[in-house]
């Protein structure tokens, strides 16, 4: 979705915003721009489409500021055009505004705005907040010439409380209209905004969307997300909800809601620079498929040995807590969701507690019955997801206790939750997501571990799978050697119009995510059954020459499955199997062999041949597997 760049120093900022929208280019968008404070006041050069086109802008190269907003715009309000695209001015040309997020009241302000005299050029709920902040400021400078005269009315000037916080030089009245605006708008907003009246300042608010701050050395810089910053700093600031950051290029103030100046660490982030870099793959969605037997030694990390119970730094469950628990409930969107699948298996068989999983946007509007007996697991890579931050508030509000599983050290998720666990997986940039599921699936089932240990569970099952889970990075480096097998399938279906995906158990779980997985990058219609459902209606869609996956490391299930897909070569189907089962392999058209492991974890290894086959089909059809159309990486409204 949008993402948003910024940077004040001492060098140029055109090639360093553009530079960091090419580094958020991942997370989908349709148009771009990028405002500077000139010699001459703010300039604005946008345009639809890539942001390399921003290069080709007349007039790009003679931006010589060294403070400047940038931003890649994904659609919400108005279509994709140069006069949507961000950032956007006030009537004036005092303000320059990028905003990610809606503003669910815009309509409401801009004929409030409009009744004022406003005139807008866009069809954006965001230029109502460059227009809003100057009715403010103006209005504000109007109040304080005349509170003299009358001082009463100061109902728009600052308060006391404010100015013993707000010293001279602070851009005050400034801060003080972006507050202001800020206490109009309903919604979520990341915003930066520049003032051509403060040339060395810029602010910065968030509430419900994304934005970091990155401290540099006499610099400092703004993002959606940290890989676009990544090699620039390695400390970062996080806001909370609507507390305003004011930058300037050797110091960094925070204040809160009421515009009292607070403090705030830095918190540092050991991800590598070049692990936000493709590193001699073609894509990143290739190079995080083959990360991922170092993503999983990361996740694993120090959590257990085989003669050693699990442990969470973070985690500190009681015995009585988790006996009292009446249910798990787990929600996340997307891919996430398909890991939490894999989490209900490990908790009711290896805890023995209920667990139920939701789509994020369902669960927040269908009542669900959690109370203080509920745990309450949010699963997500970005941990900026909006349905599942609002999902968590939820709970909260409900009494539950909340834990996040996150990829993002300081993301918004885990600075809601009570408890934060982290995937280690390393920066995802692939808008697929590869190897942060892989990592969410094995961190669910260390977590059932941990609680069954707590619970007194322990049992040689539980011994097994936790070898198991130490043996995965090496058995992932075997299943990666499927590659070339997979490519020539691929080759073989590339053109076809609907792909199939069938399993039971877990395999079930991968077949969905499999087949997601496929319609994300390679836009064939997909649809993925519990094997069982296959007579039950899809059977009748089945028909010469159509491609059915068929995915069986269930010991107790395979011969069913096996049955179902016979059912479906009778009429006349191609099949792909993904097995680590001893099957006769002669009745299909490819057989993938998998390494054998605990059933629990299997869908991280019996994955891995899927996604190869997705990549190989886009890749086959010449598409942008990075970047699929429509699709964003971080989904950051409703
Ligand atoms: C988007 C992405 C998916 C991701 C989902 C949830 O749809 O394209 O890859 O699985 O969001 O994202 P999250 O960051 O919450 O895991």
């Amino acid at each position: 979705m949008c993402g948003i760049v910024g940077y004040i120093g001492t060098k140029k900022a055109c090639p360093i915003l553009i530079n960091g929208l090419i580094r958020l280019e991942y997370r989908g968008y349709d148009s771009a721009g990028i405002s500077t404070i000139e010699k001459d006041g703010i300039s604005v050069m946008k345009d639809k489409g890539r942001v390399k086109n921003l290069y080709n802008l007349k007039g790009i190269d003679d931006l010589e500021g060294s403070i400047g907003i940038a931003h890649t715009r994904w659609a919400t309000h108005g279509k994709p055009s140069k006069e949507n695209a961000h950032p956007h001015l006030d009537n004036s040309r005092t303000f320059s505004v990028v905003h990610n997020g809606i503003i669910e009241n815009y309509n409401e302000l801009k004929k409030f705005l409009s009744d004022n005299g406003y005139k807008f050029l866009s069809q954006t709920d965001t230029e109502i907040i460059p227009n809003l902040v100057h009715y403010y400021y103006s209005k504000d400078k109007k109040d304080s010439s005349s509170a003299s005269i009358d001082k009463k009315d100061s109902s728009l000037s600052s308060t006391d409380k404010e100015d013993s916080s707000l010293k001279k030089g602070d851009c005050l009245r400034f801060l003080r209209a972006v507050k202001r605006a800020c206490d109009d708008l309903k919604g979520s907003f990341a915003i930066e905004i520049l003032c051509k009246d403060y040339p060395d300042n810029m602010i910065v608010v968030r509430k419900d969307s994304p934005l970091v701050i990155g401290k540099g050395d006499g610099e400092n810089y703004i993002a959606s997300d940290i890989p676009a910053i990544l090699s620039f700093t390695k400390n970062f600031y996080f806001l909370n909800d609507l507390e305003f950051a004011v930058l300037s290029r050797d110091d960094i103030k925070f204040y809160d809601d009421n515009l009292q100046l607070i403090e705030k660490a830095t918190k540092s982030i050991d991800w590598d620079a070049s692990s936000s870099e493709k590193n001699g793959f073609d894509d990143f969605m290739l190079k995080e498929i083959y990360e991922q037997p170092n993503s999983i030694r990361e996740t694993i990390g120090a959590k257990f040995s085989e003669d050693s119970d699990c442990e969470f730094d973070e985690l500190n469950f009681s015995k009585d807590y988790l006996k009292g628990l009446d249910k798990i409930f787990i929600v996340a969107c997307g891919t996430a969701m398909h890991a939490g699948l894999t989490g209900k298996n490990a908790f009711e068989k290896l805890c023995k507690i209920p667990t139920e999983v939701d789509v994020a946007s369902e669960f927040r509007y269908r009542s669900p019955l959690v109370d203080d007996k509920s745990l309450c697991i949010f699963i997500s890579q970005s941990g900026e997801t909006a349905d599942t931050i609002a999902a968590l508030k939820l709970c909260k509000e409900k009494g539950a206790k909340t834990l996040a599983i996150s990829n993002v050290i300081g993301s918004s998720i885990t600075r809601e939750a009570d408890y934060s666990i982290y995937t280690h997986a390393g920066p995802e940039i692939a808008v697929a997501s590869t190897k942060a599921y892989t990592s969410q699936v094995v961190l669910i089932v260390i977590l059932a571990i941990y609680f069954a240990e707590i619970l007194g569970l322990s049992s040689a099952e539980i011994v097994n799978l936790k070898r198991d889970i130490l043996e995965l990075p090496k058995k992932i480096e075997e299943t990666l050697k499927c590659s070339e097998q997979v490519k020539e399938f691929a080759k073989r279906v590339y053109q076809e119009k609907d792909i199939f995906f069938l399993g039971r158990g877990v395999d079930e779980v991968v077949a969905k995510e499999g087949s997601l997985k496929l319609k994300e990058i390679s836009y064939i219609h997909s649809e993925s059954y519990p094997a069982g459902e296959l007579k039950h209606g899809p059977i009748a869609l089945i028909e010469n020459g159509v491609t059915v996956v068929g995915i069986m490391t269930v010991p107790e299930l395979v011969k069913k499955t096996v049955s179902n897909l016979q059912e479906v070569i009778t009429r006349g189907a191609k099949t792909l199997v993904i097995t680590n089962q001893d099957i006769d392999k002669s009745m299909f058209d490819m057989v993938i062999e998998i390494p054998n492991t605990n059933t629990f974890v299997s869908p991280v290894l019996s994955i891995i041949p899927l996604q190869l086959f997705s990549y190989y089909i886009a890749k086959e059809k010449g598409l942008d597997v990075d970047k699929p159309r429509n699709l964003a990486k971080s989904v950051t409204v409703e």
